[in-house]
């Protein structure tokens, strides 16, 4: 256990930002989280459970005790079946270590969540996701420690309630759980996925025959237009993109015909939210420090200097001006930490 009091958390956040907390405590098994939540009882509303803080905009100081489940360890299980293995990782693993280790052991399944920054224990949280796979498609299930009892519980897939960039974690089981290690299911047999147009795109008809090149290919598209946090501040995605009712994606599609939307099944669309943010002006858009990236409309950058608070000030402008435009209200997919209030409602 390492215990930081106060604590910068200038290097846990991929926003690169100023900001701090009252204390910061990494543990690195399930035993000392319990021993800690039994001595210490500490009230649920003053805890935060930080990962690799690749999907957080903390405003200045967070008045708050901070919890790291640094757990680390990764282990295969063959099945019985002829292709299925089991891979339970730690929730401090790195994720794109987790990718890079299951391949490099011959297994397939991960190819397409490459690069994706943060920590295993994060990952159930909002349903990671990209190139046309989440993490429910290979999900078996995850353990974790409850906060106000200190007992361990296990969670199946349909206990998680996962959804696009949602989970049970960010409703009712929001901040009462730490996630200490999930499981997932590979497989021995590639069967590639590579149905997302840049994806196919790529591989232009020839054929597939490793997970490794299906990873190198994401990697490769993500790399030519997600920033890398270690070069220029950011936090992915910043806004998801909103789904729609059929009506409202009519209405939308008559004003704007080059609308970027795709269906999401049970007469609802998904609009590309960088789209939106793009035809309203504000790719590139600079307030000072912080801004709209130039090459992804939906990440918002830290050009070095900026404060959480430049940065609320921008995602304020693009989803003001997306709201005159569009009608549409853009949700963060980051978690804001200090002003959790300013867009809801
Ligand atoms: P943090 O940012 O530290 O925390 C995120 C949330 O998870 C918080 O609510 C936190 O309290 C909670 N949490 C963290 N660990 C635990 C735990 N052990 N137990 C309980 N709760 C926990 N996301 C995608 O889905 N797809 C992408 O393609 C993608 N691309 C990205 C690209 C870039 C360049 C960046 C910077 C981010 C991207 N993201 C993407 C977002 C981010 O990588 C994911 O949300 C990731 O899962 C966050 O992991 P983290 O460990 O950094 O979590
Ligand atoms: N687009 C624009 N302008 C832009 C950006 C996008 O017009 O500046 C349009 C383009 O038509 C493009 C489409 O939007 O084809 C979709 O863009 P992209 O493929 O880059 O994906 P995205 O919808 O912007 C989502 C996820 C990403 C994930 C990618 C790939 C969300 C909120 N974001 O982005 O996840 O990596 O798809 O699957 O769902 C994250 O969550 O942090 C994240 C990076």
């Amino acid at each position: 256990m390492v215990n930081s009091v106060p604590a910068s958390l200038k290097p846990f956040n991929t926003f690169g930002v100023e900001a701090t907390c009252d204390e910061l405590i990494s543990f690195n098994d399930e035993q000392s989280i319990q021993n800690w939540l039994k001595a210490e009882k500490p009230a649920l509303d003053s805890l935060f459970i930080l990962g690799g803080g690749s999907n957080l905009l903390l405003l200045g100081h967070s008045p708050l005790t901070f919890l790291q489940a640094n757990i680390k360890g990764i282990e295969y299980c063959e099945q019985k079946s002829d292709n299925d293995v089991l891979v339970t990782a730690g929730a401090g693993v790195n994720w794109h270590q987790l990718v890079l280790d299951s391949l490099d052991q011959g297994y397939s399944g991960l190819e397409n969540l490459s690069l994706i920054p943060g920590n295993v224990g994060a990952a159930p949280i909002q349903n990671i996701g990209a190139y046309g796979v989440e993490l429910q498609d290979l999900f078996v299930s995850l353990r974790a420690i409850e906060l106000a009892t200190g007992k361990l519980k296990e969670f199946a897939g349909e206990d998680c309630q996962f959804g696009y960039r949602d989970s049970i974690f960010k409703k009712e089981l929001r901040g009462r759980f730490v996630i200490t290690q999930v499981t997932l299911r590979l497989s021995k047999k590639l069967q590639p996925n590579i149905e997302y147009g840049p994806l196919k795109q790529l591989f232009n008809d020839e054929p597939v025959v490793t997970a490794k090149q299906v990873s190198n290919a994401v990697i490769a598209i993500r790399q030519s237009k997600l920033p890398d946090p270690a070069q220029l501040g950011n936090a992915g995605s910043f806004f998801k993109n909103p789904v729609v009712t059929e009506e409202q994606y009519q209405t939308l599609l008559d004003a704007f015909p080059e609308l970027v939307a795709y269906p999401v099944g049970s007469g609802h669309y998904k609009i590309a939210a960088g789209w939106l943010i793009e035809k309203a002006g504000l790719k590139g858009y600079r307030e000072g420090e912080a801004g709209v990236h130039e090459k992804q409309a939906l990440v918002l950058v830290n050009y070095g200097h900026a404060s959480g608070q430049d940065i609320l000030q921008v995602a304020k402008q693009v989803r003001d001006k997306v709201l005159e435009l569009f009608g549409i209200k853009l949700e963060p997919e980051v978690w804001i930490i200090g002003e959790q209030q300013i867009f809801s409602s």
